[in-house]
Parts: C-alpha cells; sequence; structure tokens
C-alpha cells in the first residue's frame, strides 16, 4: 500500500463512508479520516469508535485531505461540488452510481478523478470487490485495502460493470425470500439464515477456485432427475431468469441516465 495517502477525506457521511472507514481501520492501513459534518451522528459514531476527526464543512475535509472519497448522492453531487476548491496533488475518488468520469473531472479540477462502485458492506470486512475507472495509484491502494480491485480502461465497460453494485444489494434481498421460506416451514431463524449465507458463501469460492466453467460446474451439482433439475424446472416456469435480466437492465439503465 505504498501509494496510500495518511490524510483521507469523506464528502457524504452516510452508511457507505461508515463500511469504508470501518474497513480502512480493521486492514491496518496507517491513514487518519476527516469526514464533512452532514450526516452528523454517522459521523460522531465513526469519531467514537475510529477515531475520525469531523471538518467544519466541506472545504475544511478538502483542505486537510490527500485523497477525497464523494460518497453523496448522484443527484446532488453537482450542487455539492459545485464551489468546492481542490489542488492538482489531490485525489478524487467518487462512488456516486452512475455520475460520469467526465462530470467529476469537471466538478474538481485540477485534482485528479477516479470513480468506482463497491457494495459496501463487505467492504468494511475486507472482502468487497471494487471496480475502478481509470488506472489511478492511489484510488487503487485504498481499494486494495478494501478488497479485490477490478480497474477498467474504457468508459463503457466500467459502467456495465457497475451495475454489480445494484445486484449486490438484490443478493440481500434475494437471501431474505430464501430464508423466509425455510422460517416459514419450521426452521429457527439462526439456523435458516447461517445454512443459506454458508450455501452461497461455498458455492461462490467452489467458483472462485475451480477450474471448471459455470456451466461444467452445474453439470456437476444438477443430477439428472434429481432436486436441482426439479428446482431449475420451477424456476424456468415462473420466469425466474427473465426477472433477473430485467432488473439488471433496469439498474443499468438507471445508472446511465445519471451522468
Ligand atoms: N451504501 C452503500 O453500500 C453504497 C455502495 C456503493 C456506492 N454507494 C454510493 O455512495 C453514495 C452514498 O450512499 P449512502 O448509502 O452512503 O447514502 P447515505 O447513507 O444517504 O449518505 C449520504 C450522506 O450525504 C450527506 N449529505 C447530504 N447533503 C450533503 C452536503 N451538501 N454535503 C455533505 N454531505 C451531504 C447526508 O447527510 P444528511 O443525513 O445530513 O442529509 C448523508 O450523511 C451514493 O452515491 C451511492 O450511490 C453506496
Amino acid at each position: 500500500m505504498k501509494c496510500l495517502p495518511k490524510k483521507i477525506g469523506i464528502i457524504g457521511t452516510g452508511h457507505l463512508a461508515g463500511f469504508l472507514v470501518e474497513g480502512m481501520v480493521k486492514s491496518g492501513a496507517d491513514c487518519e479520516f476527516t469526514l464533512s459534518p452532514r450526516g452528523a451522528q454517522t459521523a460522531a459514531s465513526l469519531t467514537e469508535k475510529f477515531g475520525a476527526k469531523i471538518g467544519t464543512d466541506n472545504q475544511s475535509v478538502i483542505d486537510v485531505s490527500d485523497l477525497i472519497i464523494i460518497a453523496v448522492l448522484p443527484d446532488i453531487a453537482k450542487n455539492v461540488l459545485e464551489g468546492l476548491k481542490f489542488t492538482n496533488s489531490q485525489v478524487v475518488l467518487s462512488t456516486m452510481a452512475g455520475v460520469s468520469h467526465a462530470t467529476m473531472s469537471e466538478l474538481v479540477s485540477p485534482a485528479s478523478t477516479a470513480c468506482t462502485m463497491m457494495p459496501g458492506l463487505s467492504n468494511s470486512l475486507g472482502i468487497g470487490p471494487s471496480i475502478l475507472y481509470p488506472n489511478n495509484p492511489v484510488a487503487e491502494s485504498f481499494l486494495k485495502a478494501l478488497g479485490p480491485v477490478h480497474t477498467f480502461t474504457d468508459w463503457n465497460s466500467y459502467q456495465t460493470a457497475s451495475v454489480f453494485g445494484g445486484f449486490s444489494g438484490n443478493t440481500f434481498i434475494f437471501m431474505k425470500q430464501i430464508i423466509d421460506w425455510f422460517i416459514s416451514q419450521g426452521l429457527d431463524d439462526i439456523t435458516a439464515k447461517n445454512l443459506i449465507a454458508e450455501t452461497l458463501r461455498g458455492n461462490a469460492e467452489a467458483l472462485l477456485q475451480s477450474p471448471l466453467s459455470v456451466d461444467e460446474l452445474i453439470s456437476t451439482v444438477a443430477t439428472p432427475g434429481g432436486i436441482t433439475a426439479r428446482g431449475a424446472i420451477s424456476l424456468k416456469n415462473d420466469g425466474a431468469d427473465k426477472a433477473w435480466h430485467d432488473a439488471l437492465n433496469a439498474i443499468s439503465q438507471k445508472i446511465k441516465s445519471t451522468q
């Protein structure tokens, strides 16, 4: 992590800011956070738990930071950033879904700019993947402390990949639906939650470690005429594959409509 600056500022002290500060502190990285004062309750809690400082206003956060993370909601990005002053030695990392690199570069000039997307919660555990556009050693070393990093050299591919941010949150909704079914059939809450989470963690690890393609893996677990095949037929008949396809298209359209 030799490119990681010590002084990191965050504009937008909400849920994501909390995950980032927690993940960095747990990683043992030698850095100090200064947070913007809005989201006062979260800021106070991050000060108490992790020793983060709180700026008097957004400009004061920028003035003491070498890496500045922008984590406000995408539709207020312009209003928040217009009028703030950056220097050419600073790096600004935008976490805002859909706000384009071109727009960010204009808003924070002369600082250098990069854009990222991440799941958030798993980054607080140091295992959340991030995507990054374009390559930026400072931003990359920050994200690497929070999980694996995938760097993109063209904006269109980055935008497509950023759909995974919405997909990530939807997997929690998916897991809740499955957990609730087991509970409705009489399993206790903890067993249902652990069984589903452990199954998905194990399968994800198998996918990451196996040399086989996804189709080959499926053929090893789906015994012809067995229970996986029975479930797959029901899912197909009820349009589950189309529903996921449509959801990913909807997330993609929302990202592309922000700019
Ligand atoms: N949550 C995630 O896991 C996640 C993951 C990836 C990317 N993101 C991206 O991260 C961004 C933030 O998401 P979030 O979930 O953290 O949202 P959030 O919890 O609503 O946090 C946004 C924060 O921005 C603050 N804010 C509002 N106006 C401001 C201003 N003028 N100056 C400074 N701060 C201001 C809000 O303060 P008040 O409460 O006082 O209004 C709030 O604390 C979004 O663009 C989202 O796309 C989030």
